[in-house]
């Protein structure tokens, strides 16, 4: 019986997250961090899924979209038989990384890059993001879909929602730290509750905005040029425009103050805010802004950019 497993890395937003909801350039980036999908075939015609991470173990899939969960692979498989019959198959992800780093989004990914491979689709890398970015919405209805483009094509992308991603440069060995909060951000929640201020107040966030789509255009820039101390001067100005949209959270703030006390040149709130994550950007300091993050009550890890899908054993 065949056997053989890919992997998907996990991802942080760097700039533009919510204006990205809107159509505005993002920048994010895939982490080291990976999430593993074994696909065994099997001797009958059944298709079972195993998520042993998540307490989940001989489901048989059945299409429908029930618990959280299975949700996203089930939605996954039901892209894919569009394509062709999936079935006869075991599928047993596993993960190295925490929720809020692109968990869901990274087995998505790994998933279709191990079908694709078992059953010979032939799908593209780019039919790989819109495969996974369609499972995404059958599932939560919302989303820009940059977890997707960090999972499928990895290193630092720029992203506008819906289009294909693109690879930018960026120096090796951005000296970043990443400071979990250990609470899980409610994504859409926060996209809703922008979505109500932006009602609200129209002119207002199409201001902030727009000042996003500057930075993030500053932000490609000195990335591409190796310039740190503007791209910390921008994750600030960054934070500060996502406090002023009301999606940072007490937790998020204490591990920035932290971060910034022990001497990093900038921090922001990655994601969606309200918990899961923030990343300091930390010239010769990630020693002290970890040590910082922990003080803090966080868990601090290093900001490596990974690669993206990629198939391990054949
Ligand atoms: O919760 P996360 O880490 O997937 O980030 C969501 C970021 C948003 O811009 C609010 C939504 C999106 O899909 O881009």
């Amino acid at each position: 019986m065949k056997e053989l497993i890919a992997s998907a890395p996990g991802k942080f937003y760097f700039f533009g997250e919510h204006a990205a909801v809107y159509g505005i350039k993002s920048i994010a980036f895939a982490i080291d961090q990976r999430m593993y999908c074994t696909v065994k075939e099997r001797s009958d015609k059944k298709v079972i899924l195993n998520f042993p991470d998540l307490g989940v173990s001989g489901w048989q899939y059945d299409g429908k979209l029930q618990s959280r969960e299975t949700a996203f692979v089930t939605a996954t498989i039901n892209r894919l038989s569009a394509r062709a019959k999936i079935s006869g198959v075991e599928l047993t992800t596993k993960s190295e990384m925490k929720a809020g780093f692109g968990t869901s989004s990274s087995s998505v990914v790994a998933a279709i890059g191990a079908l694709n491979e078992l059953f010979g689709l032939g799908l593209s890398k780019e039919e790989i993001f819109r495969t996974g970015y369609q499972a995404v919405i059958d599932v939560q209805g919302t989303g820009s879909g940059y977890d997707i483009a960090c999972a499928t094509y990895g290193g630092m992308i720029e992203y506008v929602k819906g289009n294909v991603p693109k690879p930018i440069p960026y120096p090796k060995n951005i000296p970043l730290v990443v400071g979990y909060t250990g609470i899980k951000a409610d994504t859409v929640k926060l996209v809703k509750q922008v979505a109500a201020l932006k009602e609200k107040h129209p002119e207002h966030v199409r201001h902030i905005f727009s000042q996003i789509e500057k930075i993030v255009n500053g932000g490609e820039k000195a990335l591409a040029e190796n310039d740190v101390d503007a791209l910390g001067e921008l994750m600030n100005q960054n934070h500060g425009l996502l406090v002023e949209l009301n999606v940072s959270s007490p937790e998020l703030e204490k591990l920035i103050a932290a971060s910034n006390g022990a001497g990093a040149i900038g921090a922001k709130l990655s994601g969606a805010g309200g918990g899961d994550c923030m990343l300091a950007l930390a010239p010769g300091k990630t020693k002290e802004v970890s040590e910082a993050i922990k003080s803090a009550g966080g868990t601090p890890f290093p900001g490596i950019v990974g690669e993206g899908l990629r198939v391990e054993k054949k």
